[in-house]
């Protein structure tokens, strides 16, 4: 299946089309850190989608969207000839964006927990860059959306923003996620 072409030239406009794309990022991110900074914890408006209580929605959540960003990165490796296996199938590119929205729905119940309930905090230095990490996911989010959208990019650019989101994803879940079923155990749903 062929990926869609990003042409390799790199001219003025690719340049500006790169900066609004880092541009957008940053301003998210740093929304997101502001508010959280400014905003009280809460406990009011807390929903659990089912789940026994608001931190096993969270780590249910937070983990299915690691699964799903998984699935994206095997489909991304494939899609660009990057594994041992034959032409990508012409489904690979639809289950690669079906993943991508799907990783990002089941973050944000869990993103407006953090947010809103516990806020920004820097208690120690795992829960520091969890709260960094959050705020970074959705501004490399919002940057790879400027970029899958944009034309003549150069063409390590998708790569590399696709790259980005899903290593802050990661972190995200290893400082969060992970920190808590070593912890606790995978909660019960
Ligand atoms: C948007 C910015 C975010 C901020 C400011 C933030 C902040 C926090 C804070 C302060 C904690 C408590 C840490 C502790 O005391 O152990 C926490 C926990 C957690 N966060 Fe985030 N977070 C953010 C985004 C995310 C995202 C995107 C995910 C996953 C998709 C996530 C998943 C979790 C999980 C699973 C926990 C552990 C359960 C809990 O203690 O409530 N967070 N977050």
């Amino acid at each position: 299946m062929a990926v869609r072409s990003q042409t390799s030239d790199s001219n003025p406009s690719s340049g500006a089309r790169l900066l609004l794309a880092g541009g957008i990022g940053a301003a998210v991110a740093l929304s997101l850190g502001i508010y959280g900074h400014e905003h009280a914890p809460a406990t009011d408006l807390s929903i659990t989608l089912g789940f026994t209580d608001t931190i096993t929605m969270k780590v249910w959540l937070a983990t299915i969207a690691l699964l799903f960003a998984l699935v994206q990165l095997g489909s991304a490796l494939w899609m660009f000839g990057r594994l041992p296996l034959r032409a990508a199938p012409a489904w690979l590119g639809s289950l690669h964006r079906i993943s991508g929205r799907l990783a990002f729905l089941a973050s944000l119940p869990v993103a407006y927990h953090c947010l809103y309930q516990l806020a920004f905090q820097d208690s120690d230095t795992r829960v520091l860059v969890h709260s960094l990490l959050g705020c970074a996911f959705y501004g490399a989010f919002a940057s790879k959306v400027v970029i899958v959208r944009s034309h003549s990019l150069p063409g390590a650019a998708l790569p590399i923003a696709g790259g980005l989101v899903f290593t802050v994803l990661v972190g995200v879940w290893l400082t969060s996620g992970l920190w808590f079923i070593s912890e606790n155990g995978f909660p019960a749903p």
